[in-house]
């Protein structure tokens, strides 16, 4: 579905990632783990064309898209729910939802998305009238990615969705993506949680200093010695 060659990103001067090699199949939950740092923001945001990729190919079903704008890239299903969340703290829940269908031509069909979120998250239907900076982290997080399915993506990536939850509610967050992932999303999911985010994975790749360092299924990666080693703490 999506095959990432000899990927190069840079911020003017300085490289983020040197030369990265990944491929997602459908239906795929794929992990990116790695410290702070090592540009896993980078490489989610060059696959939605949001920073400067001087080198390297990125095909989405067979067709090179290196060029294409943010926005069409969007139009082609390649969603990502930003690290941090990134709503819009002074709107309410439903305006924030509805603002992940603005790349949407089928208008008359985004009530009905609008439900089908509220039906997965009943706690939004509740709430839908709350201003959204006021709900719990937890809360914000479900808004984030209801915003995100409202796009109606066929790839969705997350970029740190457990940062800063509380530990109970960094378990909600990762059945909520077993879920989304059972019901046949595809799914990139960066995340400096290895251990959480390896149990789930199909495969994984470990990115340090923007290089793949390592890459396997989420078992063999989970219990690669260098990942005990480094991250994982024995
Ligand atoms: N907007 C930016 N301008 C300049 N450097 C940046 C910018 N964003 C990230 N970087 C740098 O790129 C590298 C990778 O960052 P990032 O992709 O955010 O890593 P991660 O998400 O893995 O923590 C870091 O050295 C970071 O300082
Ligand atoms: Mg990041």
């Amino acid at each position: 579905m999506l095959e990432i060659r000899n990927l190069q990103a840079c911020y003017g001067e300085m490289t983020a990632l040197w030369g990265v090699d990944l491929h997602i199949r459908p239906g795929e939950l794929v992990a990116v783990v790695g410290p702070n740092g090592a540009g896993k923001s980078t490489l989610i945001n060059a696959i939605s064309g949001l920073v400067d990729v001087p080198d390297g190919q990125l095909h989405w079903d067979g067709t090179d898209i290196i060029n294409a704008s943010a926005e069409s890239r969007v139009r082609r299903g390649i969603v990502q729910c930003p690290e941090g969340r990134k709503l819009f703290p002074e709107m309410t829940v439903e305006e924030n939802l509805l603002m992940g269908a603005y790349s949407r031509a089928d208008r008359s069909s985004v009530n009905q998305s609008i439900d089908e979120i509220y039906e997965q998250f009943p706690i939004l239907r509740e709430r839908r009238r709350q201003i959204a900076s006021t709900m719990s982290g937890g809360q914000q997080q479900m808004v984030a990615i209801g915003r995100a399915l409202m796009a109606r993506p066929r790839l969705l990536m997350l970029d740190e969705p457990s940062l800063g939850l509380a530990p109970i509610v960094v378990n909600e967050v990762f059945e909520l993506l077993k879920r989304i992932h059972k019901d046949g999303m595809t799914i990139l999911l960066v995340e400096q949680n290895v251990n959480q985010t390896l149990e789930i994975a199909d495969r994984a790749y470990v990115l340090e200093n923007g290089k793949i360092a390592l890459e396997g299924s989420g078992q063999d990666v989970l219990h690669d010695p260098h990942m005990k080693a480094a991250y994982l703490g024995h």
